[in-house]
């Protein structure tokens, strides 16, 4: 299709009806409904509907047929609609959440979960998904961490990266890919004291630096859309904000993609206060260079006028219009509408045997084993008791999951009882449903098991948490169960760090996060030792509330913390130590790894060279298992402060008991450098420190200096 000249043939109207985004109901009254709200208020002609550009959730195939062909045959033009949706950590196989994910430090499982939802989701009718979310995020009251790849800007690049590739491959027109929609543009994580919504007040600096980075490498691995964040950057909302949209995204960035809003945020400009009406939110938006509007009609209301009044020149809406349209033409969409969706093929594919067993096998790398005094894997023959909430809860798929069907997933009794014996199982978490003849039975077990944490619905959208310790009644439970049980292993499945101080005494601590669909037998096969652990933890997890934000790479301060106290006035609290209860990074195995000392292949290098590190690491162990080896960097002394250290690689191998590797990390410019207030890529000359470990906090250390030419 020749979308310049397609452009030409439409008129103003038409050109703006592109820019619109509304709900499949508007064209099919008993359509499915995703994320409905008010947007069933919108006062839309039937002219205005059937010229609208995208749709918003669809149910399935056979409702994308009906919903196309109906737009299809009233619109003048027959542009087809393009279907986008929320495909978050997957479409009906429901993957680990996307922080849970992250904690497999496995880019690689990234993709594969991106490649199974664009092929569940692309069959079964949709075109666009609105992922992956790459808001750094380091605040755990937030409801939305579970949805991001946690605190640090290198592993939310990788991650980001990799779900673009998984989703679009070659040539988002291939059968079975989506096209990738990266969120929320920009700095959505850093709302105000964790509060979804809230302002966000970032410097320059720490925007570029810290927070840019997963947008930036989802746009170089060639995401097609970008959605705009609901706060406010220097005072204005991210959706009008044409530092973001124009300066950086498009001059800085050369992104030309489509920028869409979020729900309905284009209106929400009115509450943020820069707008006095929806004509005036339009203006803002035009001027901004926003090109779709999800769910309000301040454009396609108001648009129009403001060319005539001359207030936005016709040109911005042709351009806005043909990335649109350029969007469908690369879709494929022009030549067959229709064209991903089989709702025959869907019925094979979708939640099929394999999609599920790759699920679990992601499941189990998602998992972090916290705390193991020795207690797993489970020995044979044991007598198990199962006790607390995620016993029979069958809600493992977490949050963002809206195809995903919770009632079809194994409960961890049942994923167990295929396994093993279980001699007693309670799922109350009231304490008065343990009366004297069940602490008895949890007595006489060898090893309870209690299975505890958030509900699916304490996290994700607007669903952010003041306290963050285990809700309801469990951190009193755990007591009495720690008073009766012989050992207790804790499985805490939750969308965010919690405070697990009250709980670190458990025999083992193992960090479900939502594991997805085949959670239950995930943690089945880890608890048993069929798979070894290998999670890490993407976010810090703090030991109380009040050191929120907590995060490894921070400042050093003029006054860094000394842990001999001679000096008393250092950055510190009186009442809590400065640290983590568990670091980024950390994760525990069943089997022993040893970390060789590093070697460099030279001390100095000029930017146009490399530094090889070599590093060997053995399992000494007595089982199989994977490890996480990451590069931490800190540079001394530049134009700026610079963090106390950086995650700049990781490389994750399998090892069996007794092998060993030798791993190389390569050190250049690109890990040496930073991004600076106006987002430009600097290089100082001068000392690094190159740390080497299995964690954040142990780390080997090497020096090496970068030469002026
Ligand atoms: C609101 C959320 O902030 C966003 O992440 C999502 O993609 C849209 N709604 C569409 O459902």
């Amino acid at each position: 299709m020749n979308t310049k000249a397609l452009l030409k043939s439409l008129t103003r109207e038409e050109k703006i009806g592109q820019m619109l985004q509304i709900a499949p109901f508007f064209f099919v009254k008993h359509a499915h409904v995703e994320v409905a709200g008010h947007l069933k208020a919108l006062n839309l002609t039937k002219k205005q509907i059937f010229e609208a550009g995208s749709v918003l959730g669809i149910g399935n195939g056979h409702e994308m047929i009906e919903v196309q062909e109906a737009y299809l045959k009233e619109s003048r033009h027959k542009i087809p609609l393009i279907f986008m949706a929320d495909i978050i950590h997957g479409y009906e196989t429901i993957f680990p959440v996307p922080l849970g994910l992250a904690s497999s430090f496995n880019p690689l499982l990234a993709s594969k979960v991106a490649r199974i939802s664009a092929l569940e989701a692309a069959t079964s009718g949709i075109h666009v998904t609105f992922s992956p979310m790459a808001d750094l995020s380091r605040d755990p009251r937030w409801g939305r961490v579970v949805e991001s790849f946690g605190e640090d800007p290198y592993l939310n690049g990788q991650f980001s990266q990799a779900m673009v590739l998984g989703y679009q491959g070659q040539n988002i027109k291939d059968e079975n890919y989506l096209a990738s929609c990266v969120k929320h543009y920009a700095a959505y994580g850093k709302s105000e004291a964790g509060r979804d919504y809230n302002t966000v007040d970032v410097s320059r600096l720490s925007l570029h630096y810290d927070h840019m980075e997963g947008y930036r490498k989802a746009i170089e691995a060639g995401a097609k859309l970008i959605m705009t964040s609901f706060n406010v950057l220097d005072g204005i909302p991210a959706t009008v904000n044409r530092y973001l949209l124009k300066d950086v995204l498009r001059d800085l960035w050369n992104f030309k993609g489509v920028t869409i809003t979020d729900y309905d945020s284009l209106h929400q400009v009115i509450a943020h206060g820069v707008a006095e009406d929806d004509r005036e939110a339009a203006l803002r938006g035009i001027h901004a260079g926003l090109d779709i509007e999800m769910a309000s009609t301040c454009y396609v209301n108001y648009v129009s006028e403001l060319i005539d009044q001359g207030l936005i020149d016709e040109i911005a809406i042709d351009q806005a219009c043909l990335r649109i349209l350029d969007l469908k033409e690369e879709l494929g969409l022009f030549d067959n509408p229709f064209k991903h969706a089989h709702p025959e093929r869907a019925l094979e594919v979708v939640r099929s045997k394999e999609h599920l067993s790759e699920s679990r096998k992601i499941a189990t790398e998602s998992i972090v084993l916290l705390e193991n005094k020795g207690v797993l894997p489970l020995k044979k023959g044991m007598k198990i008791a199962l006790v607390g909430p995620y016993a029979t809860s069958r809600e493992t798929n977490g949050p963002w999951s809206w195809h995903g069907n919770n009632a079809l997933n194994l409960n961890l009794f049942e994923a167990l009882k295929e396994e093993i014996e279980i001699t007693y199982m309670n799922p109350s978490e009231a304490i008065e449903d343990y009366h004297h003849e069940d602490l008895l039975a949890i007595q006489q077990a060898d090893l309870l098991i209690f299975a505890c944490g958030e509900s699916m619905h304490e996290s994700g959208e607007a669903h952010n948490r003041a306290k963050i310790s285990l809700p309801r009644h469990q951190e009193k439970l755990y007591q009495l169960f720690k008073e009766h049980a012989k050992k207790i292993v804790t499985i805490i499945f939750a969308g965010r760090p919690l405070t697990l101080e009250p709980v670190i005494s458990s025999d083992a601590l193992m960090y479900a996060w939502f594991p997805g669909s085949e959670g239950a037998r995930a943690i089945s096969d880890l608890l048993l030792g069929q798979v070894n652990p290998s999670g890490k933890l993407p976010m810090s997890f703090p030991r109380h509330e009040g050191q929120i934000p907590l995060y490894y790479n921070h400042l050093n301060t003029g006054r860094p913390y000394d842990e001999t106290r001679k000096n008393p006035f250092t950055s510190y609290y009186l009442d809590v130590p400065n640290t983590p209860l568990y670091p980024f990074g950390y994760g525990l195995s069943y089997t022993t790894f040893e970390l060789g000392e590093p070697i460099l292949s030279k001390a100095e290098m000029t930017v146009d060279e490399k530094i090889e590190l070599k590093v060997n690491l053995k399992n000494c162990g007595p089982l199989r298992g994977q490890e996480v080896v990451q590069l931490y960097i800190r540079d001394h002394v530049a134009w700026i402060a610079r963090p106390i250290k950086e995650l700049k690689a990781f490389q994750k191998v399998m090892l069996e008991p007794n092998e060993e590797v030798t791993l190389t990390f390569v050190i250049q410019k690109d890990m040496l450098g930073y991004y600076n207030q106006e987002g430009k890529f600097i290089i100082e000359p001068g000392h690094f420190d190159l740390m080497i470990g299995t964690d954040s906090t142990r780390l080997m250390k090497r020096k090496i200096t970068l030469k002026k030419e």
